[in-house]
Order: C-alpha cells, then sequence, then structure tokens
C-alpha cells in the first residue's frame, strides 16, 4: 500500500534507503554548536560537513537521515515567506541520502526516481527535473527516465546548492511535481512564481567543492551526493492538497486555533495567514524548545523570542487576548 499519513512517508523514504544500503542517521540538533557561520541546522548535510570535506571518517559511507531544520537567517531564510506562501517554512523537516564518495549521479537520480515513482507512486508524467547549465552529465542521465522536454536547464540561482558563505558546495539536480490538468501542462511552468501548480520537491546536490572564504573552490577529496526531499512539500502531493497547511502536518494546529477562537470556517478563511503563521511559528517553537534553545538576547534565543512574537502578535491580530501558544505546542 502506498504511504499516505506524514509518519508513514517519512518512514518510508529510511526504509527505502536504508534497503540500498544506506546507514540511518538520527536528526541533529536545530542549535548548531559547530558552524559559527550557522546559528541553526539549515539542511540535512550539515552534520555531515567534515564527512565531505574528508577530515572525518564514519564507519559507512552512504547514510539517510529525516532531518529538523529551520531557515530564519543568513543565505536561507523564509521568515517573511511564512503565511502568504503555501509552501515555505522556517521549521521543516527535509529527508535526505548521503554519499560520501560512494556513488554519484547516476545513483542519486536513480534512487530518487525509484522512490517517487516506484514507493510513491507518483506518476512519471508529472515529473521535471532541472539541471546546472552545463551539466550535460546529469542531463544525459535523466534522459533514462524522462523525455528530454522535461529536462531543463537553470543557472546558479536555482540550479547550484551553497550551505552558506563556506563550505561544501556543488550543481544540483531538482524533481519537479505538477500537480494541474494534464492538458495545461507545461515546462514554463518550472521555477516559475505564477504557476503555483510546479512545486520543487527535491534537490539532489552534486557534491564536488569546498568553498573558501575569498569566494574561491577546491574540489572535496571524493564526489559526493547530498539530498533534500522536502517533507511538507511530499506530503502535500501525497495527500492531493493545494497548500502545505492543508496535510495532517499542520491541519491540527489550524483547527486548534479555530476550535480555541470559535471561529466559523468563513472567519478562519478570513485569517488564513494568521492561522498558518502561528501553525508554522507555533511549531517551530516547539521543536526549538524540545531542542534546548529558550528565548534569549542573542542568537538561537533571540530567532526564538522573536518567532514566539511574531506568533503572537499575529494571535493577537486575528481575535487572542489570552496566551494560547501552548496549546497549539500541545498538538505538536
Ligand atoms: N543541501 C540541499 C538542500 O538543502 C540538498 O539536501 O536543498
Amino acid at each position: 500500500m502506498r504511504p499516505t499519513t506524514s509518519n508513514e512517508i517519512r518512514q518510508a523514504f529510511l526504509d527505502f534507503f536504508s534497503e540500498v544500503h544506506h546507514e540511518v542517521v538520527p536528526s541533529a540538533p536545530l542549535p548548531q554548536r559547530d558552524n559559527p557561520t550557522l546559528l541553526f541546522t539549515n539542511a540535512g548535510m550539515n552534520q555531515f560537513v567534515d564527512v565531505f570535506l574528508g577530515k572525518e571518517k564514519r564507519p559507512y559511507s552512504r547514510a539517510t537521515t529525516a532531518q529538523k531544520g529551520m531557515r530564519v537567517q543568513g543565505k536561507h531564510n523564509e521568515l517573511e515567506n511564512v503565511g502568504p506562501s503555501a509552501r515555505h517554512h522556517t521549521f521543516f523537516e527535509m529527508l535526505g541520502n548521503f554519499s560520501f564518495g560512494d556513488y554519484f549521479k547516476s545513483e542519486a537520480i536513480d534512487y530518487a526516481w525509484t522512490f517517487l515513482t516506484g514507493v510513491m507512486q507518483l506518476e512519471p508524467e508529472r515529473l521535471f527535473a532541472t539541471v546546472y547549465l552545463d551539466d550535460d552529465e546529469a542531463f544525459e542521465l535523466w534522459t533514462r527516465y524522462l523525455p528530454a522536454e522535461r529536462i531543463l536547464r537553470f543557472g546558479r540561482e536555482d540550479n547550484y546548492w551553497v550551505m552558506g558563505d563556506v563550505g561544501p558546495c556543488g550543481p544540483c539536480s531538482e524533481i519537479h511535481y505538477y500537480s494541474g490538468a494534464m492538458d495545461q501542462i507545461t515546462a514554463e511552468g518550472v521555477n516559475n512564481e505564477d504557476y503555483p501548480e510546479y512545486l520543487e520537491i527535491w534537490n539532489l546536490v552534486f557534491m564536488q567543492f569546498d568553498g573558501q572564504p575569498d569566494g574561491s573552490v577546491i574540489p572535496l577529496p571524493r564526489p559526493s551526493v547530498d539530498t533534500g526531499l522536502g517533507m511538507e512539500r511530499l506530503v502535500r502531493v501525497i495527500q492531493g492538497k493545494d497548500n502545505n497547511y492543508d496535510t495532517d502536518l499542520f491541519s491540527p494546529a489550524l483547527d486548534r486555533t479555530q476550535a480555541l477562537l470559535g471561529d466559523s470556517d468563513e472567519q478562519r478563511a478570513e485569517n488564513l495567514v494568521g492561522y498558518r503563521v502561528i501553525a508554522d511559528h507555533g511549531r517551530a517553537a516547539t521543536f526549538l524548545i524540545a531542542d534546548g534553545v529558550l528565548p534569549g538576547n542573542t542568537g538561537a534565543g533571540y530567532v526564538l523570542r522573536m518567532i514566539i512574537r511574531r506568533a503572537a502578535r499575529f494571535g493577537r491580530k486575528i481575535g487572542f487576548h489570552e496566551p494560547f501558544l501552548g496549546e497549539i505546542a500541545e498538538v505538536f
């Protein structure tokens, strides 16, 4: 049976990669202790940076994780998108598979394709792949699965991944899913904000370089792979929703907000942005506190305080006059 709940989907991912000899590694905590350029884990690969760089040896050369992440500062910051956007979050989960000098582009693409079309049973006709401008190798590899008109080339902005100002980086290949009517499908919709039915779901990074403070790059000891599949987005596709908040990851929090306010469905729809901000920020605050962060004046504590205040402010706008975020935390 096809996995449908978020918990089933997460487990199916880890099981799939475990079966092809990936070590299932626990999520790293949200606050970053090792990397001075990051406050929070912002991608599954963070905990493996030294392994990619060849500075640290592990007893495995393939790993898989369901990683907790936050994108609220630095290179990857989604804070202002939360609420209006149906697909961006501060706290998110990223499902990943990693190769530390083991397999490279060919297997990475094959695993992703097999998981999406086999285990998750997505219709192949709805999938697009993008590759970095001059990555002819990745383009060729994709032609094993997709017609050439559904393999698109994009530049540095979309198809080259960097963690921060320095560190492992490389060209990437993304997988996009189209959820609209089949007679309307067009390559123009990919990476185009005017087409909300096209959703990037998975990023396969072909890690090849170590970015230096002066902007130059040096090759990694061995070509590696870092992938990130957006958990909230995959769940949305599988559950057939047009936004992440209607999935089982968020809807219980929106329902609780509605019950606490005693709102009608019309009121809930009118105040949708506030409902979503409360769900997103309530979830982020809950996971941050669970990982040991407390509100404060600096660093991670400051971000937590800001998120709580932002949720409280939106809450006030939609009718809360008593503390309510503790109730939302309980949902999560
Ligand atoms: N590091 C890449 C990303 O975050 C793939 O995992 O998108």
